[in-house]
C-alpha cells in the first residue's frame, strides 16, 4: 500500500482538469468539462469532469473515478503503476514499488539496469575482437560508426562467457535470471548464457538506460531472434526499440518499422525518426506512448501480405490514441532496409512524401478486392459493392471537408460521381448517428434498472435497498465530512449489496479523513466507475446532508424487519431519523 499522505500530494499536484486535457479535448461546461468519451466511442460528448470534487464520470459507459483511476484506465496500468506515473509528472519519489507477480526473485530494477550495462559492455567488446560477427554485419551494410552508435554487440558461442564476467563482477546468479541473461539447466540446476552466438541489440529506453536485449543468430541457431522477457526493468508491450534516439526528431513525425535492421537502416540513412516494436504487434500502450512524442505514424512494415495485415491493425491502435496515421508499402523490397540497400536514401524519401494516407490506403485495399483497374472498369455488382465500402469509410471521416476531399478521389477511381458518395456517406452517417443515440438511451436505462448488473449484482435482488444505499454513499462521496455522523445512523453490516457495503466499510474505516483515492486501492476500474456515479447523481441535487442519510438509514433499516426474521423480545432497533435530529440538536443545528 502506497500511504495515503503521498496519494494526496500526488492528486494536489496533478490537477485532473491538466491531466486529462493531455488526452481528450475538455470544453468547459457550467463548473465542470465535458469531452467525448476515451473509454468508448461516441459522437456526443457524455464524459464529465467535476474539478472541483476531483473526479470524472462518463454517463455512456459509467466509467468515473479521480485522477488516478483515470490514468490507470488510459495508460493500461495497474494502480500503483499510475501512481508511479502521476508521481513522476509531479516530480514526487515514491517508497520503492513492491514487485510485481514476474519479478518474485526480489532483484531490484536499478541492479537490473546495472547488470544490462555491464552486459552490453561485454558483448560489445566481444564483437570488436570477432572477425566473423563484424564480418556479418559488414555483409548487412552496417558501418563501424552505425554499430558504435546503437552500442551493438556480439554474444559469443560459449555457454558461460557472460556469466563468468558478471560474476567476476560480483553479481548473483538469481540476479542474472532475474534479468534474463542466464537460464538454469532443467537437468542439473546451473545457469548458461541465454545469447549465444548472436548479434546483440541493446534496447534503450529513453533514459538512456539498457533494459533488454534483442539477438539475432548470425549462424543457423533457431529461433533468428531471441529477446529479453519482462523482468521489473522492462516491459516489452511498453518499449520501442530507438526511441531514445528518435524521440530527438521526430516532433512532427514517426516512423514504425517491424524490425531492428530496418530501424537501423533507416537511421543510418538519416531517418532518424524510425523505431521499431520488439518482435511483437503494436500495442496501444505503444501507441499511447508515440502519441507523447510526435502526430503522424507513418507505418513502414514489410511488403508481404502479414505485414499489410498488421498495418492496419496498427492503423486503428494508432487513430485510437489520437495519432495520424499513414502507411508506407514498399515497393520492389521485402523491408525498408532493403529498399534503401537497393535504390538508395533519396529514393526511400520520395516514397515517404507519397505514402497513403488511412483513406487512400484502404481505398487501395477495396479496389484490389474488387478488381477494380485504374480505369475503373469491372461488372456492375462489384462495383456496387466496392461503392458501398467506400461510402462507410468517407462517413467515418471527421469533417466535412476530408470527405469532400476523399470522394473526389474516390469518385474517380470508381468511375461514379463525387457528389452521390458524398450524399450517401451523409445518410449513413445520420443512420449510424441515430443508433448510437438510441444505444445510450439503452445503456443508461439498463444501468438505472440494474439489469443483469455484473457490478453489483445483489443489486438485482435488493433494488429498492440499493437505491438508499446509493443514495447514502453519494452524499458521503461528495461530504465525507459527514461520516462519523453516519456511523452512528448505519452499520456496514446493515448494507444489503456487497459492493456499497465493501465502500461504506472502507469509509468507515477511514473516517471523516476519507478521500476517493482510498477506494481506489481496493475497487476495481469498473467499481470505482460505479461508485462515482453515485457521487456524479447527488451531484446534480441540490439537498445532500445528514437528513438524506437518516431517512436512507430508515429505509434499509425498515426493510430489514420482515415478520419472523426478529428474535422475539429483540428490542426495537433505534430510528436513524431520530438519532439524526440528537445529533443536529446537539450541534445547535436546525
Ligand atoms: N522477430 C522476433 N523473433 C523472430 C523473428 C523476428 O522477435 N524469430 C522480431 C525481431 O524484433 C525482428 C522483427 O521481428 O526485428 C522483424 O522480423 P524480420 O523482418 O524477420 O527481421 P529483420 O529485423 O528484418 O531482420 P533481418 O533483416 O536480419 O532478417
Ligand atoms: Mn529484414
Amino acid at each position: 500500500m502506497i500511504p495515503s499522505e503521498i496519494i494526496e500530494e500526488i492528486k494536489f499536484r496533478c490537477d485532473i482538469v491538466d491531466v486529462i486535457s493531455g488526452y481528450v479535448s475538455l470544453k468547459r461546461s457550467g463548473s465542470g468539462y465535458v469531452a467525448l468519451c476515451p473509454f468508448h466511442s461516441e459522437r456526443t460528448p457524455s464524459f464529465h469532469v467535476v474539478p472541483e470534487r476531483g473526479f470524472f464520470y462518463c454517463f455512456g459507459c459509467g466509467a468515473g473515478g479521480d485522477v488516478i483511476t483515470f490514468i490507470r484506465k488510459i495508460e493500461n496500468l495497474d494502480y500503483v503503476g499510475a501512481v508511479e506515473l502521476l508521481a513522476k509528472r509531479a516530480g514526487i519519489t515514491l517508497p520503492e514499488r513492491a514487485e510485481p507477480e514476474y519479478a518474485k526473485s526480489g532483484v531490484k530494477k536499478t541492479r537490473i539496469i546495472e547488470l544490462n550495462r555491464e552486459a552490453a559492455r561485454f558483448f560489445h567488446a566481444r564483437l570488436l575482437e570477432s572477425q566473423k560477427a563484424l564480418e556479418y554485419l559488414k555483409s548487412r551494410g552496417l558501418s563501424m560508426p552505425t554499430i558504435k552508435h546503437f552500442g551493438l554487440g556480439y554474444a559469443p558461442d560459449s555457454f558461460d562467457a557472460l556469466q563468468k564476467h558478471l560474476l567476476g563482477l560480483g553479481y548473483k546468479v538469481e540476479e542474472l535470471t532475474a534479468a534474463f541473461l542466464c537460464g538454469l539447466s532443467e537437468r542439473t540446476g546451473r545457469p548458461f548464457d541465454y545469447f549465444r552466438d548472436r548479434i546483440m541489440f541493446p534496447i534503450i529506453d529513453v533514459s538512456g538506460d539498457v533494459v533488454a536485449f534483442g539477438g539475432r543468430s548470425i549462424g543457423d541457431a533457431q529461433p533468428k531472434y531471441l529477446n529479453s522477457s519482462d523482468t521489473p526493468a522492462f516491459k516489452k508491450s511498453r518499449s520501442l526499440f530507438a526511441l531514445n534516439f528518435a524521440r530527438h526528431s521526430c516532433s512532427e513525425r514517426l516512423l514504425l518499422c517491424e524490425g531492428y535492421m530496418d530501424v537501423i537502416a533507416l537511421h543510418a540513412a538519416g531517418f532518424t525518426n524510425a523505431v521499431a516494436t520488439l518482435g511483437t504487434a503494436l500495442t496501444d500502450e505503444q501507441a499511447r506512448i508515440m502519441k507523447r512524442y510526435t502526430k503522424e505514424v507513418v507505418i513502414t512494415y514489410d511488403n508481404d501480405e502479414a505485414g499489410q495485415r498488421a498495418a492496419d491493425r496498427a492503423i486503428r491502435l494508432l487513430e485510437a490514441a489520437g495519432l495520424q496515421a499513414k502507411v508506407l508499402t514498399v515497393t520492389g523490397a521485402k523491408d525498408p532496409d532493403e529498399y534503401i540497400k537497393k535504390y538508395g536514401a533519396a529514393a526511400f524519401r520520395r516514397l515517404l512524401e507519397g505514402s497513403r494516407s488511412k483513406f487512400e490506403f484502404k481505398l487501395d485495399a477495396i479496389l484490389e478486392k474488387y478488381k477494380i483497374g485504374p480505369d475503373g472498369t469491372s461488372d456492375d455488382e462489384s462495383r456496387i459493392k466496392a461503392v458501398s465500402e467506400v461510402v462507410a469509410l468517407l462517413a467515418e471521416l471527421p469533417s466535412k471537408t476530408e470527405c469532400e476531399i476523399c470522394a473526389r478521389r474516390a469518385a474517380e477511381r470508381l468511375g461514379v460521381s463525387a457528389e452521390n458518395l458524398e450524399r450517401d456517406a451523409e445518410k449513413k452517417r445520420k443512420k449510424a448517428y441515430a443508433a448510437e443515440r438510441r444505444e445510450q438511451r439503452r445503456q443508461s436505462l439498463r444501468l438505472a434498472e440494474g439489469l443483469g448488473d455484473r457490478i453489483n449484482p445483489d443489486k438485482l435482488k435488493f433494488r429498492q435497498q440499493a437505491a438508499a444505499e446509493e443514495a447514502i454513499l453519494g452524499v458521503l462521496l461528495l461530504y465525507p465530512e459527514l461520516i462519523p455522523d453516519a456511523q452512528k445512523l448505519i452499520k456496514p453490516d446493515e448494507f444489503y449489496t456487497s459492493l456499497n457495503r465493501k465502500i461504506y466499510a472502507a469509509m468507515a474505516e477511514a473516517g471523516a479523513s476519507f478521500t476517493l483515492s482510498a477506494l481506489g486501492q481496493i475497487l476495481s476500474d469498473e467499481e470505482m466507475g460505479r461508485a462515482v456515479s453515485y457521487m456524479a447523481a447527488r451531484e446534480r441535487l441540490t439537498k445532500n446532508d445528514l437528513e438524506v442519510i437518516a431517512s436512507c438509514a430508515k429505509t434499509l433499516r425498515e426493510s430489514r424487519i420482515i415478520p419472523g426474521t426478529l428474535a422475539g423480545g429483540d428490542e426495537t432497533p433505534p430510528d436513524p431519523g431520530e438519532i439524526a435530529k440528537l445529533i443536529l440538536k446537539r450541534r445547535g443545528g436546525k
